[in-house]
């Protein structure tokens, strides 16, 4: 029996863009992918946009029994942030109950909230001014998160400031996959330094409220690098490629300091940010109190040798390899490796102080997967069952040798709208029929789960 922790938290995540809908109501602004979706629709997987996505905002109540129902006693969302200050000085008392009732409903229900402040939803109007390039973003976004912390501190003891920075910087400035849809590299350093900023000024805020029992944490997206040989130049592309996507933020936020390697890297490439008087002493007095750890796969790195100099992209930095014995998410086209979260789990032990630290996301993703359902409409996901629990025998040995890792949360609890994928990729505990009001029907998975919640572990 492969058991964990008393009090483990065993829960899902979703975040407000991808779950609630409601999107132009309410009082509510446009956020980036609001506007977006109305300016290019066809960009959009199956011209699908954020309208609706799993309704929510309508169905919280009915949500949180069917979370109790798979066991879950924790569910981690995120706050609209122009939903709760459409033009970001003003309350919207419409947000302010929604979210209040949404949280009350959990708790009342053994259900714990972590509440997330930033999943990748820019409000427009902040985009037009510049978005987190321009140095305004970072107390624009301090005085957001303040407001939330005010508004709902009573109720939520377990916040975070933003959800996998890298991946929307990285998104947003050099693949064209989040808007503004560009590629520039050394913007994209600018924008990932104001919102490194804009974290550490949102725990600063949250500091100075001593709000009783309640703590601050981040959550990241955690590709360790692999080097394809041992040979000095592979190894020092894995150095330069765990500096720039995975150090870059957790040294800073934890550690409280920016790796000087990070800095060697940016400088030989004239790609260092500018910074403010003052930066280096926040950044040293604001450490977190806990990390979420967002894991879906490794990533494989080998040297590049003939890069551009001064790089123009990360990849003149380092190359992608594919490693010969990989096993692939055939649905997803992600590479399946549970071994990263035992590696995960120790990192966190020796370089992090063992700070206390939870899987803020796991979870496998499948195209077209209604093909799986059963007679009665339940999909057999066999295969996302098979999936989890090979990354919990794996978090099981690394909370084993000592790393305090105090939950586990899946990627997601019902499906739900993904940018520009739409509704491709479907990871939920719960099917959403999309042609049906958006009505629910729980997965083989959900029952697994619950299983696994009500023994505190598992046979394996
Ligand atoms: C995570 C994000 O990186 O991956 C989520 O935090 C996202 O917002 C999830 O939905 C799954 O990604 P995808 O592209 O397979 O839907």
């Amino acid at each position: 029996m492969k058991t964990f922790p008393e009090n483990f938290l065993w829960g899902a995540a979703t975040s407000a863009p991808q779950s609630e809908g409601a999107s132009r109501i309410d009082g509510k602004s446009d956020s980036t992918w609001d506007k977006w979706f109305e300016m290019a629709p066809e960009r959009f997987n199956d011209n699908q946009g954020p309208q609706i996505t799993s309704d929510m905002y309508h169905q919280y109540k009915e949500d949180v029994q069917r979370m109790k129902a798979i066991g879950m006693n924790s569910f981690r969302t995120s706050i609209s942030w122009t939903r709760l200050l459409p033009d970001g000085q003003h309350l919207n008392p419409k947000a302010v109950a929604f979210y209040r009732d949404y949280f009350q409903e959990l708790k009342a229900n053994g259900i714990e909230p972590i509440i997330n402040l930033f999943h990748f939803d820019m409000p427009w109007w902040l985009m037009e001014k510049g978005g987190w390039e321009s140095r305004e973003s970072v107390d624009t976004f301090a005085y957001y998160a303040k407001t939330a912390f005010q508004a709902f501190g009573d109720l939520v003891q377990n916040w975070t400031t933003f959800n996998e920075p890298m991946v929307h910087i990285e998104c947003s400035y050099l693949q064209g996959y989040h808007y503004p849809a560009i590629h520039d590299f050394k913007k994209a350093v600018q924008a990932g330094y104001h919102t490194l900023m804009a974290h550490i000024k949102a725990v600063s805020e949250f500091r100075k409220l001593q709000i009783e029992n309640a703590k601050i944490g981040i959550l990241l997206n955690i590709s360790p690098a692999y080097a394809k040989s041992d040979a000095p130049e592979d190894l020092r592309a894995k150095e330069i490629a765990d500096h720039l996507n995975i150090f870059s933020f957790l040294d800073t936020t934890v550690l409280g300091q920016v790796p000087d390697f990070l800095i060697e890297i940016l400088a030989a490439n004239q790609l260092l940010p500018k910074t403010v008087a003052g930066d280096k002493a926040l950044i040293a007095n604001n450490p977190v109190d806990f990390v979420g750890m967002n894991y879906y796969q490794p990533f494989r790195v080998q040297a590049k040798l003939d890069g551009k100099q001064p790089a123009e992209d990360p990849s003149d930095l380092y190359a992608s390899y594919v490693w010969p014995n990989r096993r692939m998410n055939e649905y997803r086209g992600w590479e399946i490796y549970p071994e990263a979260l035992y590696d995960v789990a120790m990192l966190m032990k020796t370089k992090y102080h063992n700070i206390p630290w939870f899987v803020s996301e796991n979870g496998m993703g499948v195209a077209d997967e209604a093909r799986f359902a059963d007679k009665t409409g339940m999909i057999q996901d066999d295969y996302r069952i098979a999936f989890m629990q090979e990354h919990l025998v794996q978090l099981q040995r690394g909370i084993e040798a000592g790393s305090h890792c105090f939950g586990y949360h899946a990627w997601t609890f019902a499906d739900c709208w993904s940018w520009l994928n739409g509704y491709r990729n479907r990871y939920g505990f719960y099917s959403v029929d999309l042609a049906d009001h958006q009505k629910r029907t729980v997965k083989k998975s959900g029952l697994w789960f619950k299983t696994l919640t009500e023994n505190n572990g598992f046979e394996a």
